[in-house]
């Protein structure tokens, strides 16, 4: 659709921002779906956050997307948030609603729509995380909210692990057989409690920025058959954890399909429409694949 005098704009704030793949998504998508918006990708220096995002307002900008290092310090400029941003201490979605900055976070409902996709339902499932930063913060309160647990939280610096779960015991609900308990994990623990996780997740930085190539789990075998291992690193789509768990023959996933699922229910707060999801992955992949 051409750009005209009625186009809403939506744009994605980060730094850097360059790498983005959101621009090219949401923008495939309003043509397929003949919405006349246009997104674009923005970088915002730490300090010029607060006027960034007043600046959507001034601006008459219909939302936006907040991507890393953003995502904390967004939150309290929103004048509302909702409940699962707050939980989630993070906003990656916002919408100005009559002039109000309304912070939402589709992150948390990303993962567990692209668990979904693949057929896994993590209700009553035991999951070990790796990280214990904003990234595995999302993916825990997810899980919890979804019914998982028992969910492990393994992570280098340990006292971060302690803080991570303690922060999180408002959203956990232990029931039996541990579900919805929360516990943290030094990484040498990691073996003595791998055979009761389903599912395996990979929150860390590991595998990113200078330390591509590199895996913060290498030994899957003390992992029972059929766990499901996780990245929600998307780029390269098979990285070196998920090469490990599958040559330990464990079913893997990767994380383009939370990208993609962020971005369909980020829709959903700026539309009341989820997002076209084969739409997204096609742009997605064709960038990708390009590079
Ligand atoms: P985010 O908010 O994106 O999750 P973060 O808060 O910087 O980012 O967290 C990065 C995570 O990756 C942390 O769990 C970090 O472990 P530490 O808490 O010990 O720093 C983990 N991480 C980063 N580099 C790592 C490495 N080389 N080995 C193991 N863990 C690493």
């Amino acid at each position: 659709m051409e750009i005209d005098a009625e186009t809403a704009l939506l744009a994605v704030l980060g730094h850097p921002v360059r790498h983005s793949l959101s621009p090219v998504m949401h923008n495939a998508g309003f043509r397929a779906r003949g919405r006349n918006c246009c997104y674009l990708a923005l970088d915002v220096a730490p300090e010029d956050v607060p006027a960034a995002v007043t600046g959507l307002r001034a601006l008459g900008a219909l939302g936006a997307n907040v991507t890393v290092p953003h995502k904390e310090a967004v939150l309290p400029l929103m004048d509302e948030v909702s409940p699962v941003a707050l939980a989630a201490g993070a906003v990656n979605t916002i919408v100005v609603r009559d002039g109000r900055l309304c912070g939402d976070n589709t992150d948390v409902g990303g993962f567990i729509a692209s668990l979904a996709e693949v057929g896994f339902d993590p209700c009553g499932r035991g999951a070990l995380l790796f990280g214990a930063g904003g990234a595995a913060r999302g993916v825990a309160l997810g899980l919890l909210r979804a019914g998982a647990g028992p969910i492990w939280i393994a992570n280098r610096t340990y006292r971060r692990a302690v803080d991570l779960t303690d922060s999180l015991q408002g959203a956990a609900r232990p029931g039996p057989d541990g579900a919805g308990a929360v516990t943290p994990l030094a990484l040498e623990a990691v073996p003595a409690v791998a055979a009761r996780a389903a599912l395996v997740v990979n929150c860390t930085s590991v595998g990113l920025g200078p330390t591509a190539g590199e895996s913060v789990w290498n030994d899957f075998a003390c992992f029972r058959p059929g766990t499901l291992a996780v990245d929600i690193i998307y780029k390269p789509p098979v990285t070196p954890f998920l090469r490990a768990a599958a040559s330990a023959g464990l079913p893997t996933l990767g994380g383009l399909g939370m990208l993609v699922h962020q971005a369909a229910l980020a829709w959903e707060v700026w539309f009341g429409e989820k997002g076209p999801v084969d739409v997204f992955y096609a742009a997605a992949r064709r960038v990708l694949g390009g590079d």
